[in-house]
């Protein structure tokens, strides 16, 4: 079996806490009082859930659970990576324990390669094999990779039970966490199987961050701008004005912009909860930083990086289409690249025409790209012809081989 069964709190454990259980229940209610927390609502028709936010949050993890489900589960079954177990997993299982819930921690291979349905087989036995049943609940607590596995293993055991997401990169805390895709990978292409699973709740702790490699919050960087770009124009400004706080990692600028993300695609999600109409906009960027990804067999690019370059290029679609102006295509730019350096694009331009006609979104040969009108503001477009994704992605190239600081 690839996971490994690494902790295992009983209720004998659960019940020998009484002043771990007092502390926490202080600290909730001081988060609480001193507004340390913030809480997002995601309205969806089929079910509501909430986004809470703040620095204190994995600590009051067990006991914001354990309220949201209104009792206590039979089951925590904790999905994570050693990695992030290793900083983080102390944190999460001291509150639980202290809530009174019993748990297992399950271990997974790190990494998009192991975004897998192997991956989800060798959870949901580890689930059986410890008695988990339809009171139980999934805990994903990880990044990206973590969060689809987990949610997809937790969507279809025994037909479904609940997930509650605590997302530890930059990425999923601002994208991957909230609206409820979860999946895994095919040989065939990525995120090829998958559910919508929304979560119970999600439980964002911008100081897991402090232990997150440089490259991977930056990548995280790209998902905020693109929020920006799309729906608001305010965190858009303030990433170009707070370039320093950003990437310190300044604790009130995460929140700033962790809080802003989230409200964006809390409000496309809610409006369109399957990928009918609204959410589209939050591809932008992606129909070419998909195939960039793809071209480069998965190694070049983090996802984040791809989509940075993603946008150049719709930017760069948009002022040859006629729906972006000039000046707007340049802010764009700029602003992307003062979050690189970025991996060097050396994709042809006809091979990443290629890969869009032949991405899952495409459909009848028809790809669709979202433009930018104005910062906040974009469109849906479906004829761009390939000669202007051709010139973009040269575009993208001449870019790369120009900045020294470029990878
Ligand atoms: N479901 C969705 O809506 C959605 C949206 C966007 C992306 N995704 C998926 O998310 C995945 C990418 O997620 P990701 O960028 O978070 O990558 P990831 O999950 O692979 O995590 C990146 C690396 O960071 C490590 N890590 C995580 N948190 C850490 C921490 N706090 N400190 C130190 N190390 C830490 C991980 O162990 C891993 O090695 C892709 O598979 C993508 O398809 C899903
Ligand atoms: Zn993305």
């Amino acid at each position: 079996m690839g996971s490994v069964v690494l902790r295992w709190c009983s209720n004998f454990d659960v019940n020998t806490q009484p002043f771990e259980r007092a502390l926490q229940r202080l600290l909730q209610c001081c988060a609480i009082l001193l507004r340390l927390v913030k809480r997002i609502r995601v309205s969806l028709k089929s079910s509501a859930y909430e986004v809470l936010l703040g620095s204190e949050s994995l600590r009051i993890a067990g006991a914001e659970i354990a309220r949201t489900l209104g009792g206590i589960p039979s089951l925590c079954l904790v999905v994570t990576t050693a990695r992030v177990h290793k900083h983080w997993g102390n944190i999460l299982e001291r509150s639980l324990r202290a809530a009174g819930l019993r748990f297992l921690v399950i271990e997974i291979k790190d990494g998009e390669s192991h975004k897998n349905f192997a991956a989800v087989e060798s959870l949901m036995r580890d689930f059986a094999k410890h008695g988990a049943d339809r009171g139980s609940i999934v805990i994903a607590l990880g990044g990206g990779v973590v969060g689809d596995v987990a949610g997809f293993a937790a969507s279809i055991y025994m037909r479904g039970i609940p997930v509650v997401q605590i997302p530890t990169t930059l990425l999923a805390q601002v994208d991957a966490s909230v609206g409820g895709k979860t999946g895994v990978n095919l040989a065939a292409g990525k995120n090829m199987v998958g559910t919508f699973h929304q979560p119970r709740l999600v439980l964002i702790d911008p100081q897991v961050l402090s232990t997150l490699p440089a490259r991977e919050y930056r990548a995280g960087l790209f998902e905020v701008i693109k929020c920006g770009i799309i729906r608001d124009a305010k965190i858009f400004g303030f990433m170009e004005d707070h370039k320093e706080q950003v990437l310190n990692r300044d604790p009130k600028a995460l929140i700033r912009m962790i809080t802003s993300a989230v409200k964006v695609k809390a409000d496309i999600v809610a409006k369109d909860e399957r990928e009918g109409g609204l959410r589209r906009i939050l591809n932008f960027g992606h129909t070419i930083g998909h195939a960039l990804e793809a071209d480069s067999i998965y190694k070049r690019f983090l996802h984040g990086e791809a989509v940075g370059w993603g946008m150049v290029a719709a930017a760069e679609i948009g002022v040859l289409t006629g729906v972006t102006p000039q000046k707007t295509a340049q802010q764009i730019s700029a602003l992307i690249q003062t979050y690189g350096p970025l991996p060097q694009v050396k994709s042809a331009a006809q091979d990443i025409v290629r890969l869009i006609q032949s991405d899952k979104k495409t459909r009848n040969g028809v790809p669709h790209f979202v433009l930018v009108t104005k910062i906040g503001r974009t469109l849906i477009a479906n004829g761009v012809p390939n000669v202007a994704v051709k010139k973009a992605v040269d575009r993208l190239r001449q870019l790369s081989s120009e900045r020294l600081a470029v990878r």
